[in-house]
């Protein structure tokens, strides 16, 4: 029948016609398979026939139906296909261009440098400890031999912070490690023989002065430990850090509060880019008598040694390092040479 043939091939030009929007494929539907699409019509007008015609005329027009309900299905298929494929053409991955790659993290030369004071310190049976970075005033200062309103306290200038210990003192940046001498020397018996490493703040800034800064506090204290434990002690440290037996110590007279005699040790390469000259790495002394009674102990009885050295200091020394204040920078040209 040519009016049903040209039905259906009408039906399948306009589904061929709609494009990729899903809305155009829907409305060309209706106007064939919709309420009042015409075949729904042609099937509605089978009821004016006589039995035998609506019997051939009802299996031709469903054939029809059939023709076009599998146009439309394989128009469907086609542009769901084509979205699919255009979306994977958008979302390809070069799988030919090189990888961004990840950025490997290295150790700050500074935490370097704590390493390895650790280790060699544990080589030599030191214990490592860590404490508060706020500190009280009575630790970080009273019991260190550093009265109130003495003026040594001014060598170091605080960094105050909101709040009290408790006993209306005030609460400050730890401007050294020395206070951990205290906490750890009241928590455990001797011998004692620990080291603490960790940051300290001071109101300071410059090339060599940085107001965060890191130190290593060092502490023997046993019967019997002299200050020539202490020069030993430090020389085997810095021949280890520095990994040369070719440098020279020397104990400099200086005053702490803490310790008595006290002295800064300055240390002389006997090669290299420091070659000669004197540099100083680190406050020293024999632990004061009254902070040895701070300490809980009888300093008749018990003796020994105490030493701060500055970790950005050895670093600095280590590498040739003229300026402290390029490890704060966070310049990756400046790390990564070191890693
Ligand atoms: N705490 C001193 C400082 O920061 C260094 C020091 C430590 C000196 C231990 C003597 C003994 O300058």
């Amino acid at each position: 029948m040519d009016s049903l043939e040209q039905l259906v091939a009408t039906a399948v030009q306009d589904f061929m016609a709609a494009q990729d929007d899903a809305a155009a494929l829907e409305n060309a539907k209706a106007k064939y398979l919709g309420k009042t699409g015409q075949i729904t019509e042609l099937m509605k007008g089978l009821g004016k026939l006589d039995p035998e015609q609506r019997k051939a005329q009802g299996a031709l027009i469903n054939a029809a139906k059939g023709s076009i309900e599998a146009a439309l299905t394989a128009r469907r298929d086609a542009l769901a296909d084509a979205q699919m494929q255009s979306r994977l053409n958008a979302e390809a991955i070069d799988v030919t261009l090189p990888g961004r790659g990840r950025a490997g993290g290295g150790i700050h030369p500074v935490m370097r440098t704590w390493e390895r004071v650790e280790e060699i310190f544990r080589s030599i049976g030191f214990d490592v400890a860590d404490g508060p970075e706020i500190e009280n005033d009575w630790t970080n200062f009273t019991a260190l031999n550093s009265p109130e309103n003495h003026p040594a306290r001014s060598m170091q200038d605080t960094f105050y912070i909101d709040g009290n210990d408790g006993d209306g003192k005030p609460l400050l940046l730890r401007t050294h490690t020395s206070p951990m001498q205290v906490r750890y020397a009241r928590s455990h018996t001797p011998p004692i023989k620990v080291i603490a490493p960790g940051r300290t703040y001071r109101v300071d800034s410059d090339a060599t002065h940085s107001p965060m800064f890191h130190q290593v506090e060092g502490l023997w204290i046993a019967e019997n430990i002299s200050f020539a434990d202490l020069k030993g002690v430090y020389l085997n440290f810095v021949k280890a850090f520095f990994e040369t037996d070719d440098l020279q110590v020397r104990f400099r007279p200086s005053y702490f509060p803490f310790t008595e005699p006290s002295a800064e040790i300055d240390i002389a390469f006997g090669s290299g880019p420091n070659k000669g000259r004197w540099l100083e790495v680190s406050g020293s002394g024999q632990v004061h008598p009254n902070v040895v009674r701070n300490f809980g102990l009888d300093p008749e009885k018990y003796i020994g040694f105490a030493f701060g050295s500055g970790l950005e200091r050895l670093t600095m020394l280590r590498y040739g390092i003229n300026d402290l204040r390029l490890f704060y920078e966070g310049d990756l040209r400046f790390l990564k040479q070191f890693n």
